[in-house]
């Protein structure tokens, strides 16, 4: 398998030339509609994920890697050594307000996380780490994870499900805190990892996930499917991601 450290320092330093390359331009020369009116895709996310597909297949060429945009391989199985990219996660955020948005990178050897890299631009922070590396922020080791209860977080429900199925959540949402809404993923799980908030319920893809999961097991994050299958990290689900106790609650809260 290849060296941790060579994928840690190779996937650290493209994260800073793409946090640095937003944070100082923010523009988007043209942006186009995926699914939706909100589902946008900017000639920023395609060159980013172009970019650092090039600069980490330059450097781990056996590799695979599973991509938002469509310039990465088409997998039906994880073997080997995949890299999961998301080149902004929250391009709506990007497109109309400049905050919350991120970059992520996540690392997968056999199908098991082993680094992930969430770059919070605005904010000017990589979140990074591993099962093996433990998690950090801009070189500083993060706090412990506190296995917060439910009662005693703030918790995030995507703006999706919640017009589709604001029913099935009530109850979680009302033995919370209070709900907070964000529409990145990236920024969502940074919160997380901060004990800002408790727990984090979305419909995800694999990119949108892989990074936060990498780094999340290092810290004793729970991540369950909302079925009670294994998550699949070839495949959309809908995930509930938060402390222990907080994720048993609202799994419980679900039944
Ligand atoms: C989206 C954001 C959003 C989540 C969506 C994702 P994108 O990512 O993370 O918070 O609710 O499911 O698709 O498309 O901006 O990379
Ligand atoms: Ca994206
Ligand atoms: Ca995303």
């Amino acid at each position: 398998m290849t060296d941790i450290e060579q994928i840690q320092q190779a996937v650290l330093q493209i994260m800073v030339i793409v946090k640095d390359q937003l944070r100082t331009n923010l523009n988007f020369n043209h942006v186009e509609k995926k699914s939706s009116r909100t589902d946008l895709v900017t000639e920023r996310d395609k060159q980013i994920e172009k970019q650092i597909i090039a600069f980490l297949s330059d450097r781990f060429p056996k590799a695979y890697f599973v991509s938002e945009e469509g310039y990465g391989d088409c997998l039906t199985d994880l073997s080997g050594l995949v890299f999961f990219v998301d080149p902004i996660d929250g391009t709506l955020n990007f497109v109309k307000s400049h905050d919350q948005f991120a970059s992520m990178i996540g690392v997968y050897h056999d199908g098991q996380p082993i680094f992930g890299a969430i770059a919070d631009i605005m904010q000017d922070q990589i979140f990074y780490g591993g099962p093996e590396l433990g998690a950090y922020v801009n070189q500083q080791p993060l706090a412990p994870l506190i296995n917060q209860e439910l009662s005693a977080g703030l918790i995030t429900v995507s703006s999706r499900l919640l017009m589709e199925q604001l029913n099935n959540y009530r109850s979680i949402i009302n033995h919370s805190s209070g709900l907070r809404i964000f529409g990145s993923a990236g920024i969502i799980f940074t919160r997380l990892f901060q004990n800002k908030e408790v727990v984090y319920i979305s419909n995800l893809k694999p990119w949108d996930l892989a990074a936060g999961l990498a780094i999340g097991k290092a810290m004793g994050l729970q991540a369950i499917n909302i079925d009670g299958a294994p998550i699949n990290m070839l495949k959309s689900q809908t995930v509930i991601i938060g402390t222990k106790c907080a994720t048993i609650e609202t799994k419980d809260l679900l039944s």
